[in-house]
């Protein structure tokens, strides 16, 4: 870990410390909160350690053309705007992120919208966006000399963190709810050698678990209270700026869980701001499920000073989360940049879902959020027609694929969540038909399916 180069800065008091002096819950001795990483020669305009934009952007191309491990990590591509190692050479990387920008053109025109993309960090080596943090935050842990590696989650952390551990030949520890994870996610964690411990509780409480275990124990955290994973999560800002050549859109959305997506992604934009290299940066929305809506309540009541926990209910399992550890921040990019927080029931997800995946672009269901939330800021004029908007679609479809088939099954939706939306739903299932093994059925079926 490099510590001439960065330190972190508490995001509540503000305290500057050296990143060897963190915690191993990664909270401020001072007054609780978490830190960012701060890179020390940006400061200033015209400091001599600041980067060269236009150099900057040749060299983040051209190493795309490279065979290296390193430029060919989407990452570590950007490596000069996170200097957090001592050697890159000692970065674990599974070639994450150059994940891809597609166009939605069949939900753009029904929203009637000319500019729809959704950013696919499913398409990352383990399904999901933690790649691109995983990468960053355990090549710090390699670097550091520790053993074990350790997060709680609601599956994605666990699947990326115990694929990047066994890379680096480290042993991990995994922490998640009993039964409120998908199948995809749990295999994961055992297909690359976690020791995966289910607890009866919720996330949150596999949380306070942990938290505890990391202060006797010497094992590296790696939940995202850990600020070098944010270094990671906030590349893909670069790569949306990059494919708009540099030309920022005029909305990112996001789905919101423990809320540290929204700041790290914040935090990107924000920099290549500062740097000169962009001349906006986004507003950033982030959506969260009705019944896992601490945020959404906070904004609402207190304009983001306090946070209730609240008891967390959605088959969103990825965002299942009452007791969000980053509201703060999510809280502050959401009134920085300008953009909006909102919520979206289960039938809104469900349906969402089902149209990203008749466009070919299927996401786990707490990606399909961003498209539900997206369709109310439409609705009420807060996204106009003619503005570019990005739809950050977190994880992959076959990481939940029981929710996927219970939906077009129709057994997903209860009555009463169905009722008033039964035509909808209808138009978008597609349940597999069992039909005899002879031409003439498979036709008639084909035919029963156009009609
Ligand atoms: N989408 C997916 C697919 C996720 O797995 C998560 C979080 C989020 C969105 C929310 O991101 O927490 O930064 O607001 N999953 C965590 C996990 C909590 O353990 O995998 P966030």
């Amino acid at each position: 870990m490099n510590d001439n180069l960065h330190k972190l800065r508490c995001f509540g008091c503000g305290d500057l410390i050296s990143g060897s002096d963190a915690r191993p819950d990664f909270r401020c001795a001072k007054c609780g909160d978490l830190f960012e990483v701060e890179y020390v020669g940006w400061s200033q305009r015209g400091g001599h350690d600041r980067p060269n934009p236009g150099a900057l952007k040749w060299l983040w191309r051209e190493r795309r053309s490279s065979f290296d491990a390193l430029d060919q990590s989407g990452v570590w591509r950007f490596r000069e705007l996170l200097p957090i190692l001592d050697s890159f050479g000692d970065a674990v990387t599974l070639r994450e992120g150059n994940t891809p920008l597609y166009p939605l053109a069949r939900v753009a025109i029904a929203l009637g919208m000319d500019r729809l993309y959704a950013k696919h960090q499913g398409m990352n080596p383990t399904g999901s966006f933690k790649d691109t943090g995983m990468t960053a935050a355990l090549s710090v842990a390699h670097e550091r000399g520790f053993e074990w590696v350790a997060c709680a989650s609601t599956g994605n952390t666990s699947a990326a963190m115990a694929a990047y551990a066994a890379r680096a030949g480290l042993r991990s520890l995994v922490l998640i709810p009993e039964g409120k994870i998908a199948w995809g996610k749990l295999s994961q964690a055992m297909d690359y050698g976690a020791v995966t411990c289910q607890l009866k509780t919720d996330f949150d409480g596999c949380v306070r678990v942990l938290t505890e275990i990391v202060r006797e124990a010497p094992i590296y955290l790696l939940n995202s209270v850990n600020p070098y994973r944010l270094e990671g999560q906030k590349t893909p800002a670069f790569e949306i700026a990059e494919a708009f050549d540099w030309n920022v859109p005029d909305h990112l959305i996001v789905p919101g869980g423990n809320l540290a997506n929204s700041s790290a992604l914040g935090k990107g934009f924000h920099e290549l701001h500062e740097l000169g290299l962009v001349a906006h940066v986004p507003h950033i929305s982030v959506i969260q499920a009705e019944g896992a809506n601490p945020l959404v309540r906070s904004l609402a009541t207190s304009q983001g000073a306090t946070m209730e926990p609240v008891e967390a209910h959605t088959r969103a399992t990825a965002i299942r989360i009452g007791n969000p550890a980053s509201w703060r921040k999510a809280a502050r990019v959401i009134k920085q940049t300008g953009g909006w927080c909102l919520d979206v029931t289960e039938t809104e997800i469900a349906i969402a879902k089902a149209e990203l995946g008749a466009e070919g672009l299927g996401c786990e269901p707490a990606s399909a959020v961003t498209l539900a939330g997206l369709k109310k800021l439409r609705a009420d004029g807060r996204v106009a027609a003619g503005e570019t908007v990005v739809l950050l679609l977190t994880g992959h479809t076959l990481k939940d694929a029981d929710y996927t088939i219970d939906f077009h099954r129709g057994t997903l939706l209860s009555e009463k969540e169905l009722a008033g939306h039964e035509a909808e739903v209808n138009s978008l299932r597609r349940n597999a038909v069992a039909v005899d093994a002879t031409p003439a059925a498979v036709l008639a079926a084909l035919k029963g399916s156009v009609g």
